[in-house]
């Protein structure tokens, strides 16, 4: 069993229910991908769903869907074509590659030395080529010495039509398609700043050291919001919401050298952490996503990125962490991109990419909040396993916004009339939109066990009573209690 399986809480029920699992395993082909299977996708479009409903439906933001594959020039002129890079060094023996800091961030796990990982965020290349050789740290493979560190660019590349150089990428992050389609879009839908644009997809990265599942993917799914406005304005209001309500919401804050406390969003925005209203804007609607999909507050924090750390674009980037049993691991980058992205685009495509404000031609700022759904997904089961010890079987505390169904259906056992009944119940709550999966082999112990196991809140059972009073049992997964219910009060 390798190291990630073991620090995932949730890795028996993830297996044996088939949640996700490695793609291509048949032929133990490269790792970094996943495939979802039906429950797995379920919890997720459950997510994405939560995520649709706040960012697009109460914030305001217009959803797009952009291309995964991208020209080389849209790249060149967002940066990551020269600074996409990640620091590698190789083994030289067995050639084998690993990412320095990567490394460097296990040994200090490992020693649970707090203040090396803290330093290991402002390292350059030459910093951590001299603490693997002091530490000693050797291949992970064959245990040969590792030496030269290089900067490695992480897009994968292609090319567009038969034996051209017409080099093109797989997308690094969603985001480009939307700051491109910007002006069209902003005339097309006669939008006003502050406007916000979303994108739900995939994006691509050769990982050097894929690990831990879903946190460290080749190709991965984003939900990213762009928010365009204009840094003269006084930012009151974004569509329907009034931003001044926002700032008293308190959340968990670490600040650059690590000192952790609660703070509001007011406070962050006056002492400088938080650049403006509307980035204080994404971090309470992440926040809110997260209450929604139920992951508990006090697993979840913003963190102030080092200054050494911000992406090339960013002008400040403050991200949302989850506790996991893989440790912190960060879920969101909420990043101030000011002007970078659009004026770049403009500079190389040769086209203005400027809209009115206040009488006045002006390239808009950007902040952004860009969501990873598979690292979510991953820090919500890892967070939602309960042992289970009182009825001997571990569940997954799901809430009905992600479970991947409402209810289970069970006929108490294999009988025509119960079976009927029971049948009639799924159909009702199908053509009612509302989820359900009926079951009737084994036991119905065995049947609440794996309805529990995947987190469905509801067991329904038809009962031999069920043909005579119309009642079912209503079974709750969080108490293991039953209730007799009318049949047509299930809804
Ligand atoms: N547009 C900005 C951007 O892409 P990022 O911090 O590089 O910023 C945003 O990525 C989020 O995407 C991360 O917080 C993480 O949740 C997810 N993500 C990034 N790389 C990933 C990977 N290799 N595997 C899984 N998720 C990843």
């Amino acid at each position: 069993m390798s190291e990630s399986k073991k620090e995932n809480k949730a890795f028996s029920i993830i297996e044996r229910r088939g949640i996700f699992y490695p793609a291509f395993d048949a032929y133990n082909a490269s790792s970094g991908f996943y495939d979802y299977g039906a429950i797995g996708l379920r919890i997720m479009r459950g997510i994405e769903g939560a995520w649709r409903n706040i960012f697009i439906d109460e914030m305001g933001a217009t959803e797009i869907q952009t291309t995964d594959i991208v020209p080389e020039i849209v790249l060149k002129a967002s940066g990551h074509v020269s600074t996409f890079t990640d620091p590698v060094i190789g083994c030289k023996t067995c050639k084998s590659s690993f990412r320095a800091d990567k490394l460097l961030e296990e040994y200090y796990d490992k020693k649970h030395d707090k203040e090396g990982l803290a330093a290991l965020r402002k390292f350059d290349k030459k910093a951590m080529q001299a603490k693997i050789t002091e530490y000693k740290i050797r291949c992970q493979r064959c245990g040969g010495e590792l030496q030269g560190i290089e900067d490695v660019n992480l897009m994968f590349k292609t090319h567009l039509g038969h034996g051209t150089d017409n080099v093109a990428y797989l997308r690094p992050e969603t985001a480009q398609g939307i700051f491109v389609d910007f002006k069209n879009l902003f005339r097309i839908y006669g939008l006003k700043l502050p406007a916000a644009i979303a994108q739900s997809g995939k994006a691509y990265r050769n990982e050097i050291s894929p690990r831990q599942q879903l946190v460290r993917m080749r190709e991965f799914h984003q939900m990213e919001t762009e928010i365009f406005f204009d840094p003269a304005d006084e930012q009151k209001r974004f569509n329907s919401i009034d931003l001044d309500a926002l700032l008293s919401k308190e959340i968990s804050f670490v600040y650059r050298g690590g000192k952790e406390s609660t703070e509001t969003l007011g406070a962050l925005l006056k002492n400088g952490r938080i650049p403006n209203k509307l980035f204080a804007l994404c971090v309470y609607m992440e926040a809110k996503l997260l209450d929604t999909i139920g992951i508990p507050k006090n697993v979840y924090r913003f963190r102030e990125v080092e200054k050494e750390e911000l992406p090339h674009y960013s002008k400040g980037n403050v991200d949302l962490e989850i506790s996991t049993s893989y440790g912190w691991i960060e879920v969101s980058g909420n990043a101030y991109r000011t002007d970078w992205d659009l004026s770049q685009h403009a500079k190389l495509s040769g086209k203005e990419i400027t809209v009115l404000s206040n009488g006045k031609k002006i390239t808009p700022h950007v902040v952004e909040a860009s969501i990873g759904l598979d690292r979510l997904l991953i820090s919500l089961l890892d967070n939602a396993v309960q042992e289970g010890k009182d009825r001997g079987w571990e569940w997954l505390n799901l809430n009905e916004s992600v479970a991947p169904y409402k209810y289970a259906v069970f006929p108490l056992q294999k009988d025509e009339k119960l079976e009927s009944a029971a049948a009639n119940l799924q159909a009702r709550l199908s053509e009612n939109r509302v989820a359900s999966y009926y079951s009737v082999s084994g036991s119905i112990g065995k049947r609440y066990a794996k309805s529990d196991e995947i987190g469905v809140p509801y067991a329904i059972t038809v009962d031999f009573q069920s043909l005579e009073d119309g009642t079912v049992t209503v079974r709750d997964r969080d108490t293991a209690k039953q209730a007799r219910t009318k049949i047509g009060d299930v809804k």
